[in-house]
């Protein structure tokens, strides 16, 4: 990289939602400190950030998540105790939930005015600098490289705007950003044009935007200025819309698979594969499995019914 190029070093975890389709588990909960076998979805998204390189994570917040500061905190009596009876193991577990050299920062998001005024409330933290943005409630499995990992090695030869994206059946496009780009390399196309949640038939394309950006900060000053749009909330991708008519703004289909655990079905997914990847639990979990739904091939259904 040159010294005119940036890195990218703050992420933004907008997580001021109030997760009504868990409810009621998310009454007095965050969705975001939903576990996904051992580790809540705020710290895997935390985790995707730092291998990226980021080293300030910035928290938009409520007044109803204090559990996610605690969670990035130093847990005092916990790790005294832990040491006093030497499960240094676990004791490195919690200590490492924020490695070193990395800070936390959380600002309120007063009112639920949607994910572009959330991003906008970290405007000051962030500064002049591009920066990523991550939705926790999208748990993406990039195996060897996290999605924003590698959505940051594009950024680091592109130095713009770059939106992660999957293809999706056209029929869910009323449930994301939805683009349409023309491809300029392996993986990455350019944006030409993005709408928040159409409807099947109005979609530009079945590309559909996942809770990773990367963003410039001329972002936030189309934010500023972006009036409310879809269910009455300022929209990010109604600024991104504004962006990409002054600047370049690039899509980027990762590798991997995503789970959206803002679904009760995503989320069961995601709790399956991970727990079948899991060190301590993946061998006795394929056999209870296997156990449960057949050795050899047997039909589920048939084996739901034995149940
Ligand atoms: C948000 C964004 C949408 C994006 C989606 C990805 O929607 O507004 O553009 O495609 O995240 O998960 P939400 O899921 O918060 O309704």
């Amino acid at each position: 990289m040159s010294s005119k190029e940036t890195r990218i070093t703050k992420a933004v975890f907008p997580v001021a939602g109030m997760g009504t389709r868990f409810l009621p588990a998310t009454k007095a909960n965050p969705k975001e400190m939903l576990p996904v076998v051992d580790k809540p979805l705020i710290q895997y998204a935390a985790e995707e950030a730092i291998a990226a390189g980021v080293d300030e994570l910035i928290f938009v917040t409520s007044s109803s998540k204090r559990a996610i500061e605690d969670h990035f905190d130093k847990n005092y009596e916990m790790e005294a105790e832990l040491a006093a009876k030497g499960k240094i193991d676990l004791l490195n577990l919690v200590r490492d939930v924020v490695p070193k050299g990395v800070s936390c920062v959380y600002v309120r998001q007063a009112e639920a005015l949607g994910l572009g005024h959330a991003v906008l409330c970290a405007k000051s933290i962030v500064g002049n600098e591009p920066f990523a943005v991550i939705l926790a409630d999208d748990l993406i499995d990039g195996g060897n490289a996290s999605c924003m990992q590698q959505m940051v090695a594009a950024f680091n030869e592109k130095q713009c705007s770059i939106l992660g994206v999957e293809k999706i059946p056209i029929e869910y496009s009323h449930k994301y950003g939805m683009i349409s780009s023309e491809e300029i390399g392996d993986r990455l196309s350019r944006i030409k044009s993005i709408i928040e949640k159409p409807d099947p038939a109005d979609a530009p394309s079945d590309l559909a935007v996942v809770g990773r950006y990367i963003l410039t900060p001329r972002i936030f000053g189309l934010l500023e200025t972006t009036p409310r749009g879809a269910g009455g909330e300022i929209q990010l991708t109604d600024a991104i819309d504004a962006l990409l008519k002054e600047e370049e703004v690039l899509a980027y289909q990762f590798k991997g698979k995503r789970y959206d655990c803002g679904s009760k079905l995503g989320y069961l997914k995601a709790s399956i594969d991970y727990a079948l990847q899991h060190p301590e639990l993946a061998d006795d979990f394929t056999e209870y499995l296997k156990k449960r739904f057949g050795q050899n091939g047997g039909r589920i259904e048939d084996s739901i019914k034995r149940a």
